[in-house]
């Protein structure tokens, strides 16, 4: 039998609030004119022998265009028609018993949810696996099954162990604005899923055949936010050699004058609008959403503070995060008192679902909040933490293997890693810790070089961290500094003067850099 190509694959809904008046064996045959790859006929209501009339028709056209069929839970409608396999679901005939009834060629998938379904699914044959729930859905409403993407990967890497070749799809809501993210953020690594398997997306469509073809693209390509850094092999792996590119990140910023979007947080607004302007960027301070289509198209990069939430503000950071990464700008979340109360810890989630972060930056207490670990942080502030350097570094980490993205954690020492990278940077001042913003302030100068620096987010983060506490560093030694109140002002001067000493060659500050990879073995 011929390799099956599992990049597109559609899954066929008939009922009216999905399919309308129309023809599902043309809609179908439109969708494989689009280009979808594999077809599961899906239909529990009819009865057999409307099933099998229909199976019959589209096996007709799906064999046209040399795509298989499969049918859902149906394994004696598979029969009837000749088609290649089926799809059960957990609650369906066993894997075994069907594998009996079809024979040893039948593509034989199954719906896993959980490691154990999917690890027992790989051991009994299965081809394939449809991994879910994605998202939630109008049509499945089961949020107990819903694993998003960070559940998917767990589900992948457990079965890459198992050394058996069997594909994956995720499956659940998947549309043509979450697709590339869901293939990006799900794949471990040592196994990536194979393709997505789509329903509305493409039956509901007004042009069914655009929308396949439209989805087939986004499968072949890389996310618009992660393009660059896919395509740069040569990355610095040791902070000696990272630290050197720093000063032409920086030199980029003064070069470029990357805008810095910001939303919300009202407390430091003033204060940020000037470090932006002292590091280089241009700040620009909108939190209707609407705008952020156009502003993404600027080139600069957002940063989404949660100082205040209210769902309104919700909603507009959702769409600012969309358009940002559909024209592939940079996001810094700043994930401010995250764990501080039940409204808080619901908004990372809503948002950690709408799209992808490029950098994930916050305190010990906000980072496990966004890692899922239950912590009751007082306010906003850091607090004393319980943990050890070597569990800050692997929660930093993991983090960051998770999202397949950066994260900072700031401390007395400050942790940074994309996953495979993991770095303590002991740079910073104590004074950062007595003025209000300062945490806030350094996720904006990041994003500041993560616009300019999206080959390795990493370095962008780190130039960014460097650049902000050598200054914080400089900027307390000055005879004029006897406090916080003074440290503000000169802090904005230091990051100007560190600005301008790159830009015309001088790096010398750069000696103060404390940069550690942190050794996990
Ligand atoms: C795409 O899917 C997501 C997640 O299910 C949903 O929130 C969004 O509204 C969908 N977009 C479109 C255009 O249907
Ligand atoms: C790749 O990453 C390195 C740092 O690790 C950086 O210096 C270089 O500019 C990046 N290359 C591209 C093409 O982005
Ligand atoms: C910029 O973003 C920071 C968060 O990083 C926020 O606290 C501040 O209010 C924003 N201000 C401006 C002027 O953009
Ligand atoms: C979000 O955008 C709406 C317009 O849709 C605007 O009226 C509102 O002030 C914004 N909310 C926040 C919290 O920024």
């Amino acid at each position: 039998m011929p390799q099956v190509d599992y990049s597109l694959y559609l899954v066929t809904d008939s009922t009216p609030a999905i399919l309308g008046d129309r023809d599902l064996v043309e809609v179908v045959e439109a969708a494989l004119e689009g280009g979808v790859t594999l077809v599961q006929y899906r239909d529990k209501v009819s009865d057999t022998g409307l099933l099998v009339s229909t199976a019959r028709k589209l096996h007709a056209v799906t064999k046209k265009h040399n795509v298989p069929l499969l049918i859902n839970d149906r394994v004696d409608v598979a029969l009837a028609i000749g088609c290649e396999g089926v799809h059960i679901g957990q609650d369906d005939l066993e894997l075994s018993a069907a594998r009996k009834l079809l024979g040893k060629d039948a593509i034989i998938g199954v719906t896993v949810s959980s490691i154990e379904e999917a690890v027992a699914a790989c051991k009994d044959g299965a081809d394939y696996l449809g991994v879910g729930t994605m998202f939630a859905t109008g049509t499945k409403t089961n949020t107990k099954d819903i694993i998003g993407t960070a559940g998917t990967k767990s589900i992948l890497s457990a079965i890459s162990d198992l050394g058996k070749d069997v594909r994956t799809v995720s499956i659940g809501g998947i549309n043509a604005s979450t697709l590339q993210r869901v293939l990006y953020q799900s794949s471990a690594p040592t196994k990536s899923l194979d393709g997505v398997a789509v329903v509305s997306a493409i039956i509901a469509a007004q042009d069914p055949k655009k929308a396949a073809s439209e989805l087939l693209f986004l499968v072949k390509t890389p996310p618009p936010f992660a393009a660059a850094s896919l395509a740069n092999t040569s990355k610095s792996t040791t902070a000696v050699d990272l630290i050197k590119q720093v000063p032409s990140v920086i030199k980029d910023v003064g070069e470029k004058m990357p805008l810095s979007h910001n939303m919300t947080n009202l407390v430091v607004q003033n204060f940020a609008a000037n470090v932006a302007l002292a590091v280089g960027g241009s700040p620009i301070m909108a939190n209707y959403g609407e705008e952020a289509a156009d502003l993404s198209k600027l080139g600069g990069a957002l940063v989404i503070n949660m100082g205040t939430v209210t769902p309104d503000g919700l909603l507009n950071y959702s769409k600012a995060l969309k358009a940002y990464n559909l024209a592939g700008g940079p996001v810094v979340f700043d994930p401010v008192g995250g764990g501080a109360t039940a409204v808080r810890r619901a908004a990372v989630k809503t948002l950690l679902a709408a799209g992808y972060f490029d950098v994930i930056k916050g305190n010990e207490g906000e980072i496990k909040t966004v890692f899922g670990t239950v912590v009751q942080q007082r306010g906003v502030d850091s607090g004393a933490s319980t943990s050890t350097a070597f569990e800050k570094a692997t929660l930093v980490r993991d983090l960051a293997a998770r999202e397949r993205n950066v994260v900072v954690m700031t401390g007395a020492v400050d942790f940074v890693s994309d996953g495979e990278r993991t770095f303590a940077v002991s740079n910073g001042h104590e004074l950062l810790g007595r003025i209000t913003g300062s945490g806030c302030v350094l996720g904006t100068t990041i994003s500041i070089m993560a616009a300019v620096c999206k080959g390795d987010k990493l370095l962008s983060a780190l130039a960014g961290l460097l650049h902000y506490e050598i200054a914080a560093e400089i900027a307390s030694e000055r005879a004029d500094v006897k406090g916080p109140g003074t440290f503000v002002p000169a802090l904005i001067d230091e990051l100007y003067n560190l600005q301008k000493a790159t830009s015309e060659g001088n790096v010398k500050w750069l000696e103060k850099a404390k940069v550690e990879a942190v050794d996990f073995s």
